[in-house]
């Protein structure tokens, strides 16, 4: 082998095919609406308790009219979104990567398989279960109230299953950062994903976290960007 050949194959990444066109639509489908029921919330939660009563960056900037309609649109969203993920994942035995203690293409490590199960089966439905229970139209419809103690049981769960959503996605995130920033969001955008990491060593360690940082600030500068657009002085 001549050394342009060598060169090549240890410089040029290894190409996996690693998320199909299905998870990535359900995944970037997924992200969108879990921020969106946040900020939403957040929005709805600041009205009801007095104008103001949380920081900007937390909610969306408008009324609690707009809030509830966005959160109930996120809302629907998610759900269909969620049913539809989990039939796809039985149906294509993709779900057998995600579960934990089983024989899987090793795909994910265990730490990563607890936290996606945890999230898909666990707090995904109770967030969902106690949002719709809050609902009067769907209890009339389905009584979940008074199987989840009440009213204002059904707001702390809800309002618990969220925290334990925003600290998964801090978790989430850093591991994401940690493991290989760009190669691993490539891999959630594109499917394709450099096995063997080369040539992304520097994805690896502090530097993801660092462009993580650099995220954030984008995503802050945008945000004074519309709140300037919406309440111009
Ligand atoms: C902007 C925010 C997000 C980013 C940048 C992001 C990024 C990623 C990336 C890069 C992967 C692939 C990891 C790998 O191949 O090892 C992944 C997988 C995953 N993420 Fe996220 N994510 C975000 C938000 C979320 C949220 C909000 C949730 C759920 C509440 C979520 C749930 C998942 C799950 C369940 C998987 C595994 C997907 C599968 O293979 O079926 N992500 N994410």
């Amino acid at each position: 082998m001549d050394d342009r050949a060598t060169e090549l194959i240890h410089t040029r990444p290894c190409w996996k095919y690693r998320h199909s066109l299905a998870v990535r639509i359900a995944h970037w489908t997924n992200a969108v609406c879990v921020f969106g029921l946040i900020l939403s919330g957040f929005q709805i939660f600041s009205d009801v308790r007095g104008e103001g009563s949380l920081p900007g960056w937390a909610t969306f900037i408008h009324t609690i009219g707009m809030g509830r309609s966005e959160h109930f649109l996120f809302a629907w969203v998610f759900v269909a979104n969620g049913i539809g993920f989990t039939l796809y994942a039985i149906s294509s035995r993709h779900l057998w990567d995600l579960l934990p203690f089983l024989k899987t293409s090793g795909r994910y490590n265990l730490l990563q398989r607890l936290a996606y199960t945890g999230v898909i089966f666990g707090l995904g439905p109770l967030v969902a279960i106690t949002g719709a229970a809050l609902s009067p139209r769907i209890d009339a419809l389905i009584p979940i109230l008074n199987l989840l103690g009440g009213r204002q049981a059904a707001k702390t769960l809800h309002l618990a299953a969220c925290f334990g959503l925003i600290g998964y996605i801090m978790a989430h995130l850093t591991m994401v950062a940690t493991t290989g920033f760009w190669n691993n969001l490539r891999s959630m955008l594109t499917g394709w994903y450099s096995a063997d990491g080369l040539p992304h060593q520097l994805d690896k360690g502090h530097k993801g976290v660092l462009r993580m940082g650099v995220l954030l600030r984008a995503w802050r500068a945008g945000r004074r960007w519309i709140y300037g657009v919406h309440n111009p002085q």
